[in-house]
């Protein structure tokens, strides 16, 4: 069976919604908790299928892993295995975070090379770099990386993008290394801060985290932490710029506002209303949007590259032309032919999108092939007149939890139906891989 979302549009969003955890923080946390010694209590993990994914690698390698409500509690002790399986790869690339935790606990590691997704091919070289720049011998056959890190040593390492994976892999990598390690070019993202606080809390010396330059002094013992995940913002962006399409008025809650403070000032922009407290951030629309001034997605603290897709949804019915440019990867702009089904005049040069905003949109049958550009469908829909199907939900559920649940309570009409499997058009079919 395969699942759609159901949405009719042109309903105002009223209400407020408590926002999940970030997926890009459990992730990196969920693999470091292998390194403790005893139970690791993760909160506020959501229920998402890429949690679910590093369950199964958690598990895979002899952890165990139990869910206890809204948060996780995780035991390495009894793990038993380096090795990641390319089936558990291929669930999720970002899979490769584990390198450097797993490296730090057990000296080896080996895993499938993570390939490419639809945003692009995705290299780890900075990652593979740094690795064998602190003793690593990293050999690449066959499609797979067969590690060795016995006696790391703490480094200088500079990267020369500032890679979120690389920095985090790095962080995990030098808890295990002995002696310094100083990254520079560092990436700044407020998950590699929930990281930072993760790995404090369970013994490890790194500081520096949130900006350009990260020192860990590895060779700690690390031992049992509890933590709670940082809210995530790019979810929390993602349904202000529903309530944007939409119209009406929304909060978010149980946020850090300054985490998405670029995405709040274009919504501004557009005509929104916007009203933040110290975790909750409230957004009115009533009158017509218009365009913005030009969206270039940069490392933090720029504009960020997964709300660009939900953005472009709300400036496909901005009055005016706005212009948008995906500096981070190669191809993330697959959802604009998704978008021109719905009615949106969008053209596209290379990492440049022109969106010429129409007066409105009209629901269609839209399938998605990536995570954000999933989302950017499912903002637009609910502005759009009339009904739309919305169906590659599998992109949807790795990174939103049960988002027909938070908009329906905020007055979407919205509902997941079941459908008999090959109900999917051609672009399901074409989705192939995920993307992290
Ligand atoms: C993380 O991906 C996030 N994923 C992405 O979120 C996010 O878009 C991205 O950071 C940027 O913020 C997770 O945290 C699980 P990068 P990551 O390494 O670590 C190039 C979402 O929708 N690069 O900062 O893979 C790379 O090709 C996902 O939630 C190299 O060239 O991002 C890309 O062009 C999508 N060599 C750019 O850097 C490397 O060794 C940014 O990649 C590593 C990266």
């Amino acid at each position: 069976m395969n699942s759609a979302l159901m949405i009719r549009g042109g309903r105002p969003l009223r209400g407020s919604i408590s926002i999940q955890g970030a997926k890009n923080s459990v992730l990196p946390i969920l693999a470091a908790a292998i390194m403790g010694e005893g139970e690791q209590v993760v909160r506020r993990c959501p229920w998402l299928s890429d949690v679910e994914s590093t369950f199964h690698i958690l598990r895979y390698l002899g952890c165990r892993v139990r869910r206890e409500g809204n948060a996780v509690v995780v035991d390495p002790g009894p793990m038993d295995r380096c090795d990641i399986p390319d089936r558990l790869m291929r669930e999720m690339r970002s899979s490769v975070v584990f390198l450097g935790a797993i490296l730090a606990r057990s000296g080896e590691a080996c895993m499938s090379f993570p390939g490419g997704c639809e945003l692009g091919p995705r290299p780890i070289d900075l990652h593979l770099s740094a690795l064998r720049a602190l003793g690593a011998e990293i050999l690449e056959t066959g499609g797979n990386l067969i590690c060795r890190g016995r006696h790391m040593v703490g480094q200088e390492i500079n990267l020369t993008f500032p890679s979120v994976g690389a920095t985090e892999n790095i962080m995990l990598a030098a808890c295990g290394a002995s002696g310094v390690t100083r990254v520079t070019n560092a990436a700044r993202e407020p998950e590699i801060e929930d990281l930072q606080r993760f790995l404090r809390a369970m013994g490890a010396h790194v500081d520096g985290a949130g900006t350009s330059t990260v020192v860990i002094e590895g060779g700690h013992a690390l031992h049992a932490a509890e933590h709670t995940i940082l809210p995530d913002r790019i979810a929390a962006a993602t349904y202000l710029a529903a309530a944007a399409a939409a119209g009406g008025t929304i909060t978010v809650e149980d946020i850090c506002p300054e985490h998405l403070s670029t995405v709040t000032s274009i919504l501004a922009e557009a005509g929104c209303e916007i009203r933040a407290g110290h975790t909750h951030i409230t957004l009115h629309r009533e009158a017509p949007l218009h365009a913005m001034r030009p969206v270039r997605t940069m490392p933090y603290p720029g504009f960020p590259t997964d709300a660009q897709s939900p953005l472009m949804a709300v400036a496909a019915r901005a009055e005016g032309a706005t212009v948008f440019v995906e500096n981070i990867f190669e191809n993330r702009f697959r959802h604009v032919g998704e978008l021109a089904r719905m009615g949106a005049d969008i053209k596209v040069a290379g990492r440049v999108a022109v969106v010429c905003g129409v007066s409105r949109l009209y629901g269609a049958h839209v399938c998605a092939t990536d995570l954000r550009g999933g989302a950017a469908l499912l903002v637009a829909a609910l502005g759009a007149e009339g009904e739309s199907r919305l169906t590659g939900l599998r992109h949807l559920d790795r990174g939103y939890e049960a988002p027909e649940r938070r908009l329906a309570a905020l007055g979407a009409d919205v509902r997941r139906v079941e459908e008999e499997a090959g109900a999917n058009g051609p672009a399901q079919r074409a989705a192939g891989r995920l993307c992290d």
